[in-house]
């Protein structure tokens, strides 16, 4: 072979790696972005990229599209390795036609998404795009429609994980959403259906990019994106840090890591965490992190409905999805937002295979016409749901309250917990002592000559005789009431007895969860 044709080889690679060229990457970096390819580099493990499809161009004619080819045509597709592990990758590039997708682009998307569920590894997108390439029409839409289509046939299948990195908008914000992870980035990245001078003209509000669909209205208003991170580089370190927990597929289980923190440690804090006083609120992340290995506790949805906690950790090396109710924010009682985000993570670690630790402190579900009017019964209906239909391991602990419906959704025994465990300080009962003796000693207390003191009276024998562990224990409702210095000892030694659960659902096509 003549050294011209390696030369020619080397040139047209070069090319492909300059993407838009020396001033596209300029201005990229001065908005204060990576390039597509410096992003795949702090993704994955130091060389494992292995390119696909760099030298493929777009077929467009029109618009005098015909003179301007990029090899690459604005996204780096390819696969690697995250700690060792195999992921693919596809990574836009906005210095060509600013990221946008065209018919070929969304080829090479829809390649490695073809590959990734051949292998059974996850897929990472990286995004940053115009959306449809305007001068490509249909086809481009075709392009989106062809992805789409793949995320939803791969859902459950393999770990989507996205991220957002610059503008997302239009159709094009439907790939992500039907992914398992969305992380944005704070102040360079955003998503909207319709960007503000729509909706100016639509609805006549006056809104920033940032206000209608930044990482933190994302973040913490619609719950979109599970992660709004600093910066780039803190993004891709939060996605290879969220790959250790999850297996590669749904047959996979995730990695174990073998156990530096004593498994059967005694955690005597957490004899005295719960306060005396019962509508007094405590932080139940403290208790997760003194439980969980090395206090390391990665959460998700951190700054959406925080008064339900979800999140990875490690218990004795194994993986596992922590929910928790959290007694600090609104009583850690159950509402829309958080029953939905409850029933997304319980689903998603159901399906990839991932046990779940339940603590509970639940008062209950949050009433009024706002929350009956956004629809807490079918939302409810979906954390419920979830809970049922799940069949990996599945352990509870009653920490102090679980009362009513809440007591039946959060992974009660008869929904399938595998081991129900309570703490002495757990209150099982229809609901709270004060609510129960205002409806059932009614007229008694309308009697009696000093109502108050006949309200407290009663409220004293029914939270002796309800607001406690022991007659859920009786019946077998819960597997044990343990001591909390020895919680963690308890969660390894059943997920340790579960390790090789198996338990299936009937036979369908799927099931119709209440949407
Ligand atoms: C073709 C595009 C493009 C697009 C940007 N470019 N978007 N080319 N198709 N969709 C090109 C620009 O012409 C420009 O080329 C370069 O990318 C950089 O764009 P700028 O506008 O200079 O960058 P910036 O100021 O940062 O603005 C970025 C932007 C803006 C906000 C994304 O470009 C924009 O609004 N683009 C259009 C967005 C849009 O409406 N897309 C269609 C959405 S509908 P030059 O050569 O000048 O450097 C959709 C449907 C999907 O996507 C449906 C799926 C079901």
């Amino acid at each position: 072979m003549s050294k011209d044709k390696i030369q020619q080889l080397r040139d047209l690679k070069e090319k492909a790696k300059l993407g838009g060229g020396l001033n596209k990457i300029e201005e990229q970096h001065k908005k204060g972005k990576l390039t597509a390819r410096e992003r795949i580099d702090l993704l994955l493990d130091k060389n494992s990229f292995v390119e696909t499809d760099m030298l493929v161009e777009h077929r467009s004619h029109d618009f005098g599209l015909e003179k301007q080819k990029y090899p690459g045509d604005g996204v780096v597709t390819g696969s690697g390795t995250i700690d060792g592990r195999l992921v693919f990758v596809f990574s836009q590039d906005f210095t060509v036609f600013g990221g946008s997708l065209s018919e070929a682009h969304a080829e090479k998307i829809c390649k490695i998404m073809d590959a990734a569920m051949k292998v059974g590894a996850p897929v990472i997108g990286l995004n940053d795009s115009g959306g449809a390439r305007i001068q490509e029409g249909v086809v481009s839409l075709g392009g989106y429609a062809e992805i789409f289509l793949r995320n939803t046939l791969a859902s459950g299948v393999i770990p989507q994980i996205s991220a957002i990195m610059g503008p997302c908008a239009g159709g094009a914000v439907y790939s992500p959403a039907i992914t398992d992870f969305i992380f944005m980035v704070k102040d360079t990245s955003y998503m909207f259906v319709t960007g503000p001078n729509v909706v100016k003209t639509v609805t006549h509000e006056d809104v920033t990019y940032e206000e209608l669909g930044g990482a933190l209205t994302h973040a913490t208003k619609s719950g979109v994106a599970h992660f709004a991170c600093e910066n780039e580089i803190d993004c891709l370190m939060k996605i290879r840090k969220l790959m250790s927990y999850i297996p590669s597929n749904n047959i996979d289980d995730p990695p174990f890591v073998e156990p530096k923190d004593d498994p059967y440690r005694e955690i005597k804090d957490l004899n005295t965490v719960i306060p005396e006083n019962p509508n007094k609120p405590y932080d139940m992340k403290e208790i997760i992190r003194l439980i969980v290995d090395d206090n390391e506790f990665f959460e998700i949805h951190e700054l959406f409905a925080p008064n339900i906690i979800v999140g990875f950790a490690r218990i004795g090396g194994y993986s596992v999805g922590i929910v928790a109710n959290q007694p600090a924010v609104l009583a850690g009682v159950l509402d829309n937002d958080s029953s939905i985000k409850g029933a997304r993570f319980v689903r998603f670690c159901d399906a990839f295979n991932i046990p779940l630790i339940v603590f509970e402190d639940v008062p209950g579900f949050l009433p009024g016409t706002d929350q009956e009017w956004r629809g807490i019964i079918k939302n409810g209906a979906k954390l419920l749901y979830a809970f049922c239909e799940a069949t990996v391991p599945k352990i509870t602990v009653i920490t102090r309250k679980a009362y009513g419906g809440a007591y039946d959704v959060m992974n009660s025994k008869h929904i399938r917990g595998d081991y129900n465990f309570a703490w002495p300080s757990a209150e099982i009962a229809v609901m709270g002592p004060k609510g129960a003796v205002e409806i059932i000693f009614k007229k008694e207390i309308e009697k009696a000559q000093d109502k108050e003191l006949a309200l407290q009276i009663k409220e004293e024998e029914y939270r002796e005789k309800f607001a406690n562990p022991y007659i859920a224990a009786a019946r077998g409702y819960l597997d044990d009431v343990i001591e909390p210095s020895k919680t963690r000892e308890y969660l390894y030694k059943s997920l340790k007895i579960l390790e090789n659960k198996v338990d299936s659902n009937p036979k369908k096509k799927h099931g119709n969860i209440p949407l």
